[in-house]
Order: structure tokens, then sequence, then C-alpha cells
């Protein structure tokens, strides 16, 4: 019988709560501080930004957060989300190792944000907001929450970052199709966006500005919130229901994976994949092995610093504990946009500096090879920003051959690259530029840090 390579559950398989690490951390996290004060931010710091649904699961530390009904009758236009087993790409290898990805391409816009979006969008509207602003990298985010906004009646406006404003002009108009307005960042619309123009009016915007933008706008509009599509708690917390599946399909291929591998930005669809797995680690359950990827244009896990920083550019946003290049670093406009923030999520960022998580850097060049290997043997064509999470799978399988070691393998495949021809194509064409990591640019962005010291 031909080897079965999908693995796909049934609706009533659909996780009915999200999983929160905070209780099961090995330490516990550090407080958020306020931007102006320097002081330990409390619930109403934040009421300026986010619902109360919203703060309360910021701070929670119950380890299972009931999913509500609706965000669930939403979820279920396309979840539970396929585990495949790569066996071509194994073949193509000549690894013996097993290679799984759990695909978050198949939700409407492309990737696992929705996961998240919905949820926001939902205590938004239960709240009473009218508008929702947030920023976007790639696009996909932009796109999740706009696809959000619609269907709960909510207004959405989206700084997208110019670098990718204008690499991927069929995001823009996706995220307009869903009702959307979107502004490239920076703008003059803001102060934030003024001020980075004065200096700079070539600048090609950072998820940090575009950060900025859209919170100015939120803090300054009582109708108004913010949504931010990575690094904050909630946001990974929504995202566990990636992992809940994962865990049931690996047990229905009756596997347990020996390395998880993701691609980390700030770090939700990474978190969503590994973090239920991770509990099993943390308890001493299993030995797996958590490898975070990112590009060397922006290594916060492998060159930055663990400090406290400021979430954006402008100084606006809380001031975090977390793997940090500078809240003023601005990466080069790799095409991974979502992958070019100055930070991490303040949970991700403890597991790493507890050994609990491995981080590699990758360049442009070598994810997109990695990604044409995996699309000519699998048929899917990853975003760039997961194609470092599939270089790495694929350094891993490799290996495996070469050690003979039977090794089970499992990759976060966060969304599918149809609207990321133009990185294709560049690729394809050998323009792509190689770019290296270049320690002045970090030196320069971490003599910025807010000088708040770390406790202990
Ligand atoms: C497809 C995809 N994967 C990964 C990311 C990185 O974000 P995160 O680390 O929060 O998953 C993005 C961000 O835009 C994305 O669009």
């Amino acid at each position: 019988m031909a080897e079965q390579t999908q693995f796909n559950l049934k609706p009533e398989d659909l996780p009915t709560a999200w999983y929160n690490i905070a209780p099961d951390l090995p330490v516990p996290l550090l407080p958020p501080i306020h931007p102006g004060t320097h002081q330990p931010i409390g619930p109403a710091d934040l009421a300026p930004l986010f619902p109360e649904a919203l703060i309360l699961q910021e701070v929670s530390t119950d380890r299972w957060i009931d999913i509500p009904g609706p965000v669930l009758d939403i979820y279920r236009l396309w979840r539970p989300t396929p585990l495949f087993r790569a066996t071509r790409l194994e073949q193509a290898l000549q690894t013996p190792a097993h290679i799984y990805f759990k695909y978050e391409g198949v939700s409407p816009a492309g990737s696992h944000k929705p996961n998240t979006a919905v949820a926001q969008a939902f205590y938004n509207k239960e709240a009473g907001i009218k508008r929702l602003a947030t920023e976007t990298g790639a696009g996909q985010w932009g796109s999740a929450l706009a696809m959000a906004c619609q269907f709960f009646g909510l207004e959405c406006l989206v700084f997208m970052v110019k670098a990718s404003f204008e690499q991927k002009p069929y995001r823009r108009i996706f995220i307009e199709t869903f009702g959307a307005e979107v502004r490239p960042s920076p703008t003059s619309t803001t102060q934030a966006g003024k001020k980075i123009l004065e200096a700079h009016p070539d600048s090609t915007g950072s998820l940090g500005i575009a950060i900025s933008e859209a919170v100015e706008v939120a803090a300054t509009n009582e109708d108004t919130n913010y949504s931010l599509g990575s690094v904050l708690n909630h946001v990974l917390t929504h995202q566990s229901v990636i992992g809940l599946e994962a865990q049931k399909q690996m047990a229905m291929a009756g596997e347990e994976p020996d390395v998880i591998i993701g691609c980390v930005g700030g770090g939700s669809n990474y978190a969503g994949l590994a973090y239920p797995f991770m509990a099993d680690r943390i308890a001493g359950k299993t030995q797996t092995r958590f490898l975070a990827t990112e590009p060397t244009a922006c290594p916060t896990l492998t060159k930055g610093q663990f400090a406290y920083d400021f979430g954006d550019t402008a100084g606006m946003a809380p001031i975090v504990a977390m793997y940090t290049l500078g809240h003023s670093f601005v990466p080069a406009p790799v095409h991974a946009g979502g992958l070019r923030y100055h930070g991490d999520a303040p949970s991700l960022s403890l597991l790493v500096r507890e050994g609990l998580m491995e981080a590699k850097a990758y360049t442009q060049n070598s994810i997109f090879e990695a990604a044409v290997q995996f699309a000519r043997a699998q048929g899917i064509i990853p975003a760039p920003e997961p194609a470092h999470a599939i270089r790495g799978a694929i350094d891993e399988a490799v290996e495996a051959r070469e050690s003979g070691q039977e090794k089970v393998i499992l990759v976060g495949l966060s969304g599918h690259g149809h609207f990321d021809m133009q990185a294709y194509d560049d690729y394809l064409n050998r323009r792509l530029p190689e770019v290296e990591f270049r320690q002045e640019d970090v030196d320069e962005g971490l003599a910025d840090l807010p000088g708040v010291p770390l406790p202990g």
C-alpha cells in the first residue's frame, strides 16, 4: 500500500480552546514597561488600544482559553488545516528523515494570520469599536485583518511597509477588495510618519515604523483600536490552534517529532505550532528540539540582545523584554517582509534564552533555493517567510542522510507564496541581492535601547 501522505482531521476535531503557554514557562514573563513613565504597565494603560477581553488574555495565566462560537464558525471556513508528509521531498533528498509539514496556506488569506485576525475582530466588535488600525509587512497580516473586519462589520486601516507596498501590488488589491484602506508607510498622515520622512525622505519603511503610525491613529481616535498580527501574548495564544491540530495529526501518523522548525518574524506562527509540543518538553515528557529560523538581514534571535526595548520605532508602544536589534534598526528590504521586525515575542525570546529553543539565520538566495526545491517536489510554492523554515528542514534532512539517522522533522508552512512571484522572478533570474549581516547596523540600533534594566 502507498505510504500515507495526508493526515486530515474531522470538523469536530477543531480545537475549542486556545493553549496559553504562560503558566508553563520555566521562568515567568517579565512585565511590560510603560514607554513614558518606565513603570510596569497596568491593564488601564492598554485600554486606548485594545478591548478588555484581549487585555485580559494578554496577562492571563490560564492554560486554556475558550474559543468563542462566532470565531469557531469562521475558523470552520478552512480549519482544521492539513498536515502532509513530504515523501517526494524526502525522496529527492534521499534522506531517511521523515518530513511533515503543517500547511496554513489553505486559509482564505493564504497564511496563518486569520487565526488571530478573526479573534481580534470579534472581541473589538463586541466592545463596540468601529475601526481597527494596523501595520502589515508582506501584506499577509493586512489581508487577514481586512477579511476579518469585513466578516464582523468593522472598518480597517492598514499601514503597509512601503517596500512591500511597491513589491506586492496584488497584496494591496487583495486588502482593498475586503474594503480596507491601505497607506504606504511611512506616510505624512501621522506625526510618527512625518518625523521619519523628514529625517529619511526615501525611507522604504519597516514594521516598527508602520506600527508607530497605526498605534498613533488608534491612540488619538476614540472609535479606533489597534490590532497587532504578532509578538503579543494573546496573538501567540490564538495561533495555538495550529499546534493543537498538529499534535493530533502527528498521533494519526504514529510519530513524534524529533525537531520542530518554523520561521520567526515576531514569533506567532512558530509559537502557534511549537508551544503545545513545548509544554511536553518543559514537563520533561519529550526531548523534542525546537529550531527558530530567521533572515540574516534581520537576525534578532541569532545576533540581537535580550533587553528591554520599545515594540515600535517611534517609542510609543510598550517596552518589552525580548531579543532585539534596537527599535531604530531598519532591515534591508528582503522579500520576506514578514520577518523584518526588530524584536521577537517575549515568551519565545525567553525560551531561546533558557536554551529550550535554538535559532539559525539564512541568506535570501539560500531560502529561495530551498523553496524552489520544495515546490518542485511537493507542488506548493511557499511564501518567502516559511521558506526559511524549509531551508532549516532541508538542512536537517541532509544531516540525517549523512549520519544515517531516522529523524522526524515537523515544519510549519505558514503561507503560500502566490503573491510573491516578483521575489521568485528575482531569484530565478539571479537578481536577488545577497544581504549579509552587518554588525555596524546592529551596534547602531542597540545604542538606542531605552535603558530599562532587566531584573536580577
Ligand atoms: C506567511 C508568513 N509567515 C510568517 C510571518 C512572520 O510572522 P510571525 O513570526 O508572527 O509568524 C509572516 C508575517 O507577515 C507571514 O506572512
